[in-house]
């Protein structure tokens, strides 16, 4: 008798903690934030310049193609142009590559930018390490990266996500429980320096921002997206443009997959396809964006990527009292799609604080249709919010009560997380909290691929492996 009922336990133990979809979500009523919201002052060694006259500073890395055989290496120089090329090869001090980029500069206001390079090296081995030199003489700076594995369905890899970071002490915390991690890549989800809560959008803000986390993405990719810190639109200081400095600073491989704007784009990543949006771009249908969209995810192969990732700045679905709703726009115009294609996860920030949603729909939803209630739907993508970066705007600690049936974590901390791809069918994910400056896991969850975990052409693929099987039906 006592053994099954060990069993009966052992397997309810088993059930809570992988199930995906269970009745109600649970709010964490931990809430700490150990270091003022206070940015860290310029003078800080945290954002001391390298020695050297004109030495590269701010030095950054992003993938630079579609496939992941390309990096973009940007770096500014602060006083004069100096060189834009990058000696390169796999042994250190050996370089015997190099490759020549450009630089640019741009003014805001009484603001004017160093000169800020950008260049592609192209053609790189996969899953190899490389070394890297900018700059010259006793200027010159060297550094490192690794390329990642082929695109493969079974290429296991590991993303950090990382949102609304700013530059405060708790964002320096985050960033370096992140490098603890061993994460190889981050997915940024928007709201990178703060720069424009200065008077006068001060861009020194972007340069110790720069410096600041040089530490991590000089050595590894960083996939940008844009939140609306970064529209600068400020036409007071007459300055109409958009996204200027985020533009200048922050390449991204957008042409590679066929976009016509730095602000929405995709890459393919070891088992991973990632598509990144713009909440702060036009995206109603005929807009370029709605148009790339479409296009881009008829492109989307699960049988060599089987993770479908969506980054954008601003959650569809989020329960906190702050920015509640502000993704609804964009929820009416993409989650047909999202749902239809399976999308794994969705990654957002721009709210302070955490939270992960269950697989959830609204998409029966139009005006005088009354169903107006998001239902489970085992299509749909996980909604995850990462806003928790820790910037100088503090958190957003006002949940909506109660906790709508959609929320199933919610914690008003800092922090960000991990998500582990282990093969086709298998993915570990972890959100980790600054807890008194230690990296604590808090929220775990073991996810099932959208397309590999439960398709039945896999099932049949399996059962006459010589048939032909077409992919996922195009919308
Ligand atoms: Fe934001």
């Amino acid at each position: 008798m006592r053994i099954p009922l060990l069993c009966l336990l052992v397997r309810s133990f088993i059930l809570l903690c992988f199930v995906e979809i269970v009745l109600s979500g649970f709010t964490s009523s931990f809430i700490r934030s150990e270091w003022p919201s206070t940015d860290i002052p310029l003078d800080s060694p945290e954002f001391s310049t390298p020695e050297g006259y004109n030495a590269p500073q701010q030095v950054h890395i992003t993938q630079g193609d579609y496939d992941g055989k390309a990096v973009i290496v940007s770096w500014v120089n602060m006083i004069e142009p100096g060189s834009s090329e990058v000696l390169y090869g796999k042994l250190k001090n050996q370089y015997n590559l190099s490759a020549q980029g450009t630089h640019t500069n741009y003014t805001f206001y009484k603001y004017r930018s160093g000169y800020i390079h950008h260049c592609l090296l192209s053609g790189l081995e996969h899953n190899t390490k490389y070394y890297y030199k900018i700059g010259t003489g006793n200027s010159a700076r060297e550094f490192w990266f690794e390329t990642p594995p082929e695109v493969d369905a079974d290429a296991s890899y590991t993303f950090g996500i990382i949102g609304d970071l700013g530059q405060t002490y708790n964002s320096l915390s985050t960033l370096e429980h992140y490098m603890k991690t061993g994460g190889q890549t981050v997915l940024f989800v928007g709201d990178l320096s703060y720069a424009d809560r200065y008077h006068d959008n001060d861009g020194n803000r972007w340069d110790s921002w720069g410096r600041l986390v040089e530490r991590s993405v000089a050595y590894q990719p960083w996939i940008w997206s844009a939140g609306n810190h970064e529209i600068e639109y400020k036409p007071h200081l007459g300055e109409f443009s958009t996204f200027r400095a985020y533009i200048h600073r922050y390449a991204t491989p957008h042409v590679a997959s066929k976009s016509n704007s730095p602000l929405w784009y995709a890459v393919r990543r070891a088992s991973a396809h990632i598509i990144v949006l713009s909440s702060y771009s036009p995206f109603v249908k005929y807009t370029p964006q709605w148009l790339w969209l479409r296009e881009e995810l008829k492109q989307v192969d699960r049988e060599k990527t089987p993770w479908l990732i969506v980054l954008m700045h601003a959650p569809l679905y989020n329960s906190n009292g702050v920015h509640y709703m502000e993704g609804e726009s964009m929820r009416a115009a993409f989650e047909r799609w999202l749902v239809h294609y399976k999308v794994d996860m969705v990654f957002a920030g721009h709210v302070h604080a955490y939270e992960r949603s269950y697989r959830v729909s609204n998409i029966n939803y139009n005006i005088t249709s009354g169903n107006r209630y998001p239902v489970p739907d085992k299509s749909a993508p996980v909604y995850i919010t990462v806003g928790d970066g820790g910037n100088q705007e503090g958190l957003a600690s006002r949940f909506l009560e109660p906790q709508p049936e959609y929320s199933a974590f919610r914690e008003a901390s800092y922090g960000h997380s991990v998500l582990e791809l282990k093969n086709r069918t298998h993915a570990f994910y972890n959100w980790i909290r600054n807890d008194d400056g230690k990296s604590v896991p808090t929220d775990h969850v073991v996810f099932h691929n959208q397309y590999w975990a439960s398709n039945t052409r896999r099932r049949l693929k399996k059962k006459q492996p010589n048939r032909q099987i077409n992919l996922i039906a195009t919308y």
